[in-house]
């Protein structure tokens, strides 16, 4: 019975697609309770063509996409984009609305292909699922060139955090990372995110780069007991924040209007690095 009933909200949840409908309150939480609960999937917000589904208990996603958009709105051509640990595709989804963009999203989720699919009135999305290494990022950087690459929230999970951290700059003109600050409680668990901080810091001091913004530090595990997403299940306003404990958004490198970015991303990289998405 139950199953019957989900694959009715299906079929009614591709019609509403299809005619460009608003999701009632019975799709989204079809949709909610259906996508799977990898690592990390109440971090984000939720979107569907345009429409916020779910508000993440991760740091305020339109609070940091304002930020970043200082920076797109700079740019008077399309524009290609990497975005690395996308988790839930905010980012991405957002850019490929608002502007002429290829996104690229790199991460492990198959949350994120599902969330991918149920966009299906965006162009512009590339989802590579595959995990973040130097491997990984060496050979991207041999093929592709970013205007912008996101890096949020993610250098301080992955091994060899210098190393990559320092090949962002060859993969885009543009590298936005945020990063939390060295008072983290998560310093405990992460024990290279004041490292990267000081680094961040140092390297714009010698070579210029500006921060962009400082976004309020939810406290960690305060929703580790919540096992699926729904309608009704309102965390974002229940969110307890860190004491005085802010993440930075540094920017670094220079925007370049007379280059034209192709909105294309090369067939043989994305059937090597994981691509499971291209639309
Ligand atoms: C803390 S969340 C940050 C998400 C997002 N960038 C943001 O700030 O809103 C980290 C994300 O990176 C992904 N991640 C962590 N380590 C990774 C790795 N080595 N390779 C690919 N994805 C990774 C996780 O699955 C998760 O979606």
């Amino acid at each position: 019975m139950y199953i019957l009933f989900k694959k009715i909200f299906i079929l009614l949840f591709f019609v509403s697609i299809i005619l460009g409908n608003q999701l009632s309150k019975e799709e989204k939480d079809i949709i909610l309770r259906s996508l799977s609960k990898e690592k990390y999937f109440l971090y984000q917000d939720i979107i569907i063509n345009g429409q916020i589904v779910w508000q993440g208990v991760g740091p305020n996603c339109s609070q940091r996409y304002e930020c970043i958009k200082k920076i797109l709105d700079q740019y008077n051509r399309p524009i290609k984009v990497l975005d690395l640990g996308a988790s839930n595709g905010y980012f991405s989804f957002r850019i490929a609305q608002d502007y002429q963009a290829l996104c690229v999203m790199m991460d492990t989720s198959d949350r994120l292909l599902d969330i991918c699919f149920l966009n299906n009135r965006l162009k512009g999305i590339v989802y590579l699922k595959q995990l973040i290494t130097l491997q990984a990022l060496s050979l991207l950087a041999e093929y592709e060139h970013f205007d912008i690459v996101l890096a949020f929230n993610i250098l301080h999970h992955v091994s060899s955090c210098k190393q990559i951290t320092d090949l962002l700059f060859k993969l885009g003109d543009i590298v936005i990372i945020e990063t939390p600050p060295a008072n983290d409680p998560r310093v405990h668990i992460k024990n290279n995110i004041p490292f990267l901080e000081q680094y961040l810091l140092a390297k714009m001091n010698l070579s210029g780069g500006k921060i962009l913004g400082s976004i309020l530090r939810p406290m960690p595990q305060q929703f580790d007991h919540i096992s699926c997403m729904s309608v009704d299940l309102d965390l974002f306003n229940q969110i307890q924040y860190c004491e005085n404990v802010y993440s930075k958004i540094f920017c670094f490198g220079t925007i370049n209007n007379q280059m034209y970015s192709n909105l294309f991303f090369n067939k043989d990289i994305y059937n090597a690095l994981g691509g499971v998405y291209y639309q």
